[in-house]
């Protein structure tokens, strides 16, 4: 089926941004709200990306205008009788959105896909509030969306091949770069980037190392900022309630480090507050100002960069051991969508140039200085097992 029509439910920070994404396309797009001025406000929001364009020089005032057209907004469900798929993107409530997939399921014509931009929530739990589980399905967008490449596309239990096929074909049409993600808590970014950086905040906790200290030693890694400044970016808020949602879904190997609450409630939310692990309040946007980790009690434990990079890339190859993606759609998530640098190829390519051999060693090595959490996935352990240690065996993860 081909995706000529195309309906947005939420017109917020996903929603405004996935809606210009598809307008810019030459796709017409309904856009619904509850009210009036959350219409405005997303309308708003889709222009002024378009003026950024114009600005540039990238497209002139008239395209402009032609673009904006096609957006149509609404208050109404009424419009969505000729969309071909909806991409849901309202707050992360079950109740809110199950309310929505049922209004969708009898307001959308029958072999409309029905796709939510969830976070978190269960995919599958969606599926089962409508007459068509076949055509439900996840399509996870990072912020800001027109921006960011990378699209979850994530099927639930009942979600039919023929969904998955489009909308994957529809999100390169967008020229995105889709992965498909067997879902699972925290799907496959959030699950990698979460037990990195809450690994961080331990470190600080636990540790003699500062905020700038741990930033630096990942940027010279090859992440392109540090832990500190992404989890200030990304709102502590949001990575607390993401990390609880992981802890509920894989245990002890990923719960959550003692300061993520402490920060909550000195109200230390990150940039968008003024204040996180850095102070925005002065002129330098990045100006550390007066650093959280006078707050952290201090431990004997070392800070290392493998303490972060050997988590990530473990969890990676659980996520491959447990078919959630293929080593190659990985390896595209963790560049597309976390920003890996892509000469290092990503996390599988990493553990492949360090060697499976040292890793297992380096893991098991940290379970015993620092917990269960390190314990090397079995993927590994045969891997060593069976002499496949990476680029020097000429064969790991890839071959070379
Ligand atoms: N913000 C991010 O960085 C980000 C990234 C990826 C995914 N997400 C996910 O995207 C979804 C939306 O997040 P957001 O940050 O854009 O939220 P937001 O609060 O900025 O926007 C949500 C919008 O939905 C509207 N809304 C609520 N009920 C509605 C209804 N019944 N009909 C139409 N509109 C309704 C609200 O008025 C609001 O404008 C969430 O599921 C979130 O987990 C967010």
């Amino acid at each position: 089926m081909s995706i000529y029509k195309v309906g947005v439910v939420g017109a917020g920070t996903m929603g405004a941004g996935i809606a210009q994404v598809v307008s810019t396309n030459g796709t017409p797009v309904v856009l619904k709200e509850v009210k009036e001025e959350f219409l405005q406000k997303g309308l708003g929001a889709i222009r002024k990306i378009y003026e950024g364009r114009v600005a540039k020089g990238r497209m002139t005032p008239q395209e402009l205008e032609e673009k904006m057209k096609l957006v149509t907004p609404t208050l109404s469900y009424d419009p969505f009788k000729e969309v071909d798929l909806v991409i849901e993107a309202v707050p992360e409530l079950m109740k809110v959105k199950l309310e929505i997939f049922q209004a969708l399921d009898q307001a959308c014509p029958a072999g409309a896909i029905l796709a939510t931009n969830t976070s978190a929530l269960s995919i599958s739990g969606l599926g089962s509030a409508t007459k068509r589980p076949d055509r439900v399905i996840g399509m996870h967008f990072f912020y800001p969306a027109p921006v960011m490449k990378l699209v979850e596309v994530i099927p639930g239990l009942e979600t039919g091949d023929e969904t998955v096929e489009e909308v994957t074909a529809f999100a390169e049409s967008l020229r995105k770069i889709p992965v498909k993600v067997k879902e699972c808590p925290g799907f496959l970014v959030n699950r990698l980037l979460m037990p990195y950086l809450n690994e961080a905040v331990r470190c600080l906790e636990e540790t003699s190392s500062g905020i700038q200290e741990i930033d630096q030693a990942m940027k010279a890694v090859g992440w392109p900022m540090g832990p500190f400044t992404l989890i200030d970016a990304l709102g502590i808020d949001i990575c607390a309630e993401a990390g609880k949602v992981l802890w509920e879904g894989y245990g002890e190997r990923m719960k959550p480090a003692g300061l993520w609450v402490r920060m909550l409630e000195l109200k230390r939310l990150g940039r968008k507050s003024g204040r996180g692990f850095y102070d925005y309040s002065s002129a330098a946007p990045a100006d550390p100002g007066k650093p959280a980790e006078e707050l952290a009690k201090k431990g004997p434990a070392r800070f290392t960069p493998e303490r972060l990079m050997f988590l990530i890339i473990n969890e990676a190859v659980m996520a491959l051991q447990e078919g959630i993606s293929s080593a190659s759609e990985i390896e595209m998530a963790v560049v597309a969508g976390l920003g890996f640098p892509p000469s290092k190829g990503g996390l599988l390519h990493l553990a492949d140039a360090i060697g499976i051999d040292t890793l297992v060693e380096g893991m098991d090595r940290l379970t015993q200085e620092l917990g269960f959490r390190f314990h090397p996935s079995h993927r590994l352990r045969t891997m060593r097992h069976a002499g496949h240690l990476g680029v020097k065996a000429k064969r790991g993860f890839f071959t070379y």
